[in-house]
């Protein structure tokens, strides 16, 4: 039982996955010029993008019921802020104000996802009595195309063109100038 549970391939292709985007979010601390950290931005948001979409395609699918609602949609929702994120960062060239923090939220924020997939949803999915050779053949497979052809647009992509740049209003709001308030008195 134990032998199989370490040897599952859909985890282990999803855990693999998340060990190389947290080498990335390290990489990506630790470069000191702005080409390093696009470079870098460029790379894990490919790795995000396609990871997501095999989650969501195949293995989510496959294991919600067992697993459970509750967990599982608050996966989809982490989800979603992390693609709302990735398709702002995708519209940037990387030389605005709020890159790099758009970037270290999007790290934190599947840092977050990561741990508690490793440590909610992924030791219960598991357990499921599935063929996970057969689920991790078709999840490498589209992997694969993905990483060929590029992920299709999701809706978060699209909400972030209709915004037309005007979506991000946190970071528009930091080029407002102070308002203008009494010397304080001594
Ligand atoms: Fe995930």
């Amino acid at each position: 039982m134990f032998e199989f549970l370490t040897a599952n391939p859909a985890v282990a292709l999803l855990k693999a996955d998340h060990d190389r985007v947290k080498e990335l979010f390290d990489r990506f601390e630790a470069a000191k010029t702005r080409p390093a950290r696009v470079k870098i931005v460029r790379a894990a948001l490919v790795e995000l993008k396609v990871h997501a979409a095999i989650e969501e395609e195949l293995f989510y699918p496959a294991v919600r019921k067992p697993v459970g609602k509750d967990i599982m949609n608050e996966a989809d929702e982490e989800h979603h802020v992390a693609k709302l994120l990735i398709a702002e960062l995708d519209a940037m060239d990387g030389t605005e104000d709020h890159f790099d923090a758009k970037f270290h939220v999007l790290a934190e924020n599947v840092r977050h996802h990561i741990q508690e997939e490793e440590g909610e949803m992924l030791p219960k999915a598991q357990k499921v009595k599935l063929d996970f050779a057969a689920l991790a053949d078709k999840m490498t497979a589209r992997k694969e195309k993905l990483l060929a052809s590029g992920v299709p647009p999701v809706g978060e992509d699209a909400m972030v063109k209709a915004s037309r740049g005007k979506g991000d209003s946190s970071a528009r709001a930091a080029k407002r100038k102070p308002p203008k308030l009494p010397k304080r008195r001594s």
